[in-house]
């Protein structure tokens, strides 16, 4: 597989020796390796700075050894699927990204279950299902992100939430692939007990017979929702906060009581349509607007309501990941920040 190499950098012994292990890693698995990407083309508010190394692999099988042997050499790694809840910062970011993108295989289904790999898409997935009659993520239909994405952060919408369908999760181990059930993660809203430093691979879900019309008819209820109520097409990571927990208050309709829907920070601008949804404009639309504006937000929200908003997208510095951090260290989730 061919190492593409367009990035200029300081180039050490130490960088030297680090590159050279991790193209030795690529080749010898067999993993397709890219240099000189960048977040902005990666992730959907097309903003953010270039990225060390992209590594894609295709299999479950696959990624698992890679992150095995990239954590055996002390390099540092971290998950992207679809990139549609992530704010990385506008630096340079020393670590590899591992795209789950091109883990996509089939959903295999057998009667009620479906186990799918991370880098299927979620849309889909809540096709398939509908079309054989299974229900339980027909609400979710709408979600433009990965099922890898959608377990990671027990992703929800209209009723549903993944987690709630989940059997078991396959995550990668001492790299190999190793089946939890998902009765021993925590899904909670918006977040689950998955810690950085683990890769998911894919899932089993066990879905309820139902009837294929109505099941068809509910998703398509949903998207028409959201449709109606949140941006589409616009460049956004989706919610940008959490709604207050346990509250019952919805974060969106408040900070459109605030007045805020249109505010803007530079290239980065409050929806219109829905006051949670940051979205970016323009070829050079950076992180520091979107960041700066959320902050904003915030600082206005808790002066107002007194209230701290929790960031429901992930927030990715370029610094955070750049130290080697020993295997199986706890990391606190970005998003707390
Ligand atoms: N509202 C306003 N103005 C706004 C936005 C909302 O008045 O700018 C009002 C709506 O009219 C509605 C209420 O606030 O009466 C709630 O709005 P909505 O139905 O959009 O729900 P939400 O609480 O804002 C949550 C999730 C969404 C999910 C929808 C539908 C969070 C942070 N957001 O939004 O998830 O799609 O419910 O289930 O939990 C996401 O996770 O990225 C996301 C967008």
């Amino acid at each position: 597989m061919g190492i593409i190499v367009s990035m200029q950098e300081e180039v050490t012994p130490e960088t030297k020796a680090r590159d050279a292990r991790i193209g030795e890693i690529a080749s010898r698995l067999g993993v397709r390796a890219e240099r000189g990407r960048r977040f902005a083309e990666l992730t959907s508010l097309r903003v953010g700075g270039s990225i060390d190394w992209v590594l894609m692999p295709t299999t479950e099988d696959e990624a698992a050894a890679v992150v095995g042997a990239l954590s055996e050499a002390g390099v540092a790694w971290r998950v992207l699927g679809a990139g549609s809840n992530v704010l990385a910062d506008d630096g340079e970011h020393r670590y590899v990204v591992l795209s789950t993108r091109e883990i996509k295989g089939e959903a295999r289904f057998d009667g009620e279950r479906v186990s799918v790999s991370a880098g299927f898409s979620l849309p889909r997935l809540c096709v398939e299902a509908a079309r054989r009659g299974l229900s339980g993520i027909e609400g979710l239909g709408g979600i433009p992100g990965t099922v890898g994405g959608a377990l990671w952060m027990n992703a929800g919408a209209y009723g549903h939430e993944i987690g709630q369908v989940v059997e078991t999760v396959r995550v990668a181990r001492g790299g190999r692939v190793v089946e939890v059930p998902g009765s021993e993660i925590k899904w909670d809203y918006r977040r689950t007990s998955f810690k950085e430093g683990e890769l998911l691979l894919g899932a089993t879900l066990k879905l309820a017979p139902d009837d294929a019309e109505q099941i068809k008819a509910r998703m398509d209820e949903a998207k028409q929702k959201r449709f109606a109520t949140q941006p589409h097409g616009a460049r956004s990571a989706g919610c940008f906060f959490k709604n207050p927990p346990g509250s019952g208050l919805s974060t969106g309709r408040m900070i459109d009581e605030m007045g805020m829907k249109g505010e803007r920070r530079g290239s980065a601008v409050v929806s219109p349509v829905h006051a949670n949804f940051i979205v970016t404009e323009g070829e050079d639309a950076s992180a520091r607007d979107a960041l700066a504006l959320a902050e904003e937000i915030r600082e206005r929200f808790r002066r107002e309501h007194g209230i701290e908003l929790e960031y429901e997208v992930e927030f990715w510095g370029a610094e955070s990941k750049s130290e080697e951090k020993p295997e199986g260290e706890e990391q606190s989730r970005e998003k707390e920040k």
